[in-house]
């Protein structure tokens, strides 16, 4: 596979990357199994606390020597979604009553927060000094771009129009990874609502890369080799996979989950807001058809999560979100240094 200017800038072998999972749905062995491939193993902290960044670093360091990354959300709440009032706790709790009441889940205790703040989280990054820095949902303040330059940490934000591509390139981040809608997981807008950002991979890549200066990553639908082929002719640098790493046993996804996508309910899947108040995409169920949303981000997620918690111990995936892109049905294989090769090999022949 030949050099790019991704795999330049970070120190890969291929320009191959492992896209990160936020909510609890990464893990440091799938990290550490594609970083040891020769590719950039990911990890989503945006749920995570200061001092569990720091400790994760510490443990991650202990698996691979090769680069990684480590993944933000810029923008961390809508509307007061990090502290609503106790009032809305209680109107939210009333809508969402019959599925804790259906799982036998007590209610839960009005929290202080519904989730962490990302100016706390950078701090840690800062200081642990990842290889690579990796966010979605904005551009972080030039403050944060310079002391990440100074401190040779790599940035890589997120596009999902070329507009926004633009605006990450303006702002001077390192590298851009663009992702169409085919992508599991969430539609990161941050110039329009999600909802007027829908553009498909092969649609996006070639505007993007026309438009900007920094290297482009595409990401979203792509599965296997054929894919990454396509993707490097429409003038990507790099790949970002998601939904067929987290497919293997090395990710943290709940074994539910992983069956789910290697079955037939994967091809529909749907863009939703249910689970958290954003727009994402997953395997259509019931929660999905049937719920609405009633809280801002991230207070909707920290409801749904805790049904989810429940729904996974009694084994009912019609109660929890089950994130998958559009090419799960192309989805093989079980290990990620399987799904790895099949992006990198057309049969025994190197891209
Ligand atoms: C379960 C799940 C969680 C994700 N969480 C994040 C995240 O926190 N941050 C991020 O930059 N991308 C996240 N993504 C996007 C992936 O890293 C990747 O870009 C995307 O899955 C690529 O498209 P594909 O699923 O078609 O391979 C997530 C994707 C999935 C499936």
């Amino acid at each position: 596979m030949k050099e790019t200017r991704v795999s330049k800038k970070i120190n890969l072998k291929y320009p191959i990357i492992q896209g990160p999972f936020g909510g609890g749905l990464s893990s440091t062995k799938l990290l550490a199994t594609v970083s040891n491939s020769g590719g950039l193993g990911s990890f989503g902290a945006h749920h995570l606390q200061p001092i569990q960044i720091k400790k994760l670093c510490s443990e991650i360091l202990t698996l691979t020597r090769n680069p990684f990354a480590i993944n933000l959300w810029i923008s961390d709440q809508d509307d007061n979604g990090l502290q609503m009032s106790q009032a809305d706790f209680e109107k939210t709790y009333q809508v969402l009553k019959p599925y804790f009441d259906e799982l036998n889940l007590s209610k839960p205790e009005y929290p202080s927060r519904f989730g962490e703040k990302f100016t706390e989280q950078i701090e840690a990054i800062l200081e642990i000094k990842p290889p690579v820095f990796s966010f979605v949902y904005g551009i972080p303040d030039r403050a944060i771009l310079s002391e990440c330059r100074r401190r040779n940490i790599v940035t890589m934000g997120t596009a999902i129009t070329p507009d926004e591509a633009v605006a990450l390139d303006q702002a001077g981040v390192d590298l851009i990874v663009a992702t169409g809608f085919e992508a599991g997981g969430h539609r990161v807008s941050f110039l329009k609502e999600a909802e007027k950002s829908l553009y498909g991979t092969l649609s996006l890549i070639p505007q993007t890369v026309d438009k900007v200066k920094a290297p482009v990553i595409a990401a979203g639908g792509i599965a296997d080799w054929r894919g990454v082929k396509a993707a490097l002719t429409l003038g990507a640098e790099g790949v970002q996979v998601g939904t067929a790493f987290l497919a293997t046993e090395e990710s943290n996804a709940d074994n539910l989950h992983r069956l789910k996508l290697f079955s037939p309910e994967a091809k529909n899947t749907a863009l939703t807001r249910v689970y958290s108040g954003r727009l994402a995409r997953g395997i259509e169920n019931r929660m999905m058809l049937e719920h609405e949303v009633h809280a801002p981000y991230p207070a909707q997620s920290w409801f749904t999560g805790k049904i989810k918690t429940e729904a996974i111990k009694q084994g009912r995936t019609d109660l929890m979100s089950l994130w998958c892109g559009q090419s799960a049905p192309l989805l093989k294989y079980h290990h990620a240094e399987e799904v790895f090769k099949s992006l990198i090999l057309d049969g025994d022949t190197l891209l």
